[in-house]
């Protein structure tokens, strides 16, 4: 195992996660479970943020108080299916810059092709988070995170709810310096890199587009 793999084994996190596998959860449901893990996730990867203290007042007396120092974070979804996480996210933080970086899967090279990206000015202040549920072949979310390097990001972190071993392999080997939470590793993947067992193809389900 890769030393910046976190697996986010909360059991709230994977019976939720059980419950969005199943083939028969509707699409009103999986989008809502996957925001419910998305504030999960959302917990694990901002865990050692630094903090700052402020002076207030209670009713009772003056405090010193404990706030987030610095910037607050960006969160980058990468579309379609980072949508689906990023509502939970920006429940918990919701002061999160945000920005959306738009990549296809060629269907017979299966390499990512840029069609959108806009993201913050300021992403190099910012602890910045990419979102995509599902971590497959490993090279959108490598091409994302390069492309948020290139815009000036130097603190990268990557949350993806499913994770295949070969996804894996690909994204610690070209950015073995930006940590990855998910929630879990499954098997492998299929012909059609799809992730088995996977819970199907993430965007349908969050969209019912299928
Ligand atoms: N993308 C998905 O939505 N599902 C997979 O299994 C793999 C990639």
């Amino acid at each position: 195992m890769y030393p910046n793999v976190h697996v986010v084994g909360h059991p709230l996190v994977q019976h939720k996660l059980t419950l969005m596998r199943r083939k028969e959860t509707p699409t009103a449901e999986f989008r809502r479970l996957l925001r419910e893990i998305a504030m999960l996730l959302a917990y694990e990867v901002t865990r050692d943020l630094p903090l700052t203290t402020e002076k207030i007042e209670t009713p009772v007396a003056p405090m010193q108080a404990p706030v987030l120092e610095g910037k607050k974070l960006c969160v980058i979804s990468i579309l379609r299916a980072g949508n689906g996480l990023l509502d939970g996210f920006l429940d918990l933080i919701p002061s999160a810059r945000v920005g959306h970086i738009g990549l296809y899967r060629d269907p017979h090279t299966l390499v990512p092709v840029e069609y959108y990206m806009k993201v913050p000015q300021d992403i190099g202040e910012r602890l910045t988070v990419a979102l995509d549920p599902m971590l497959a072949t490993g090279h959108s979310a490598v091409a994302a995170c390069q492309r948020l390097r290139d815009a000036g990001a130097t603190k990268l972190r990557m949350v993806s709810l499913l994770s295949a071993p070969e996804g894996l392999k690909v994204f610690c080997e070209a950015h073995p310096d930006v940590p990855i939470y998910t929630a879990a590793i499954d098997d492998r993947l299929n012909d059609h890199a799809y992730i088995v067992p996977g819970l199907g193809d993430a965007g349908d389900r969050l969209y019912g587009t299928k």
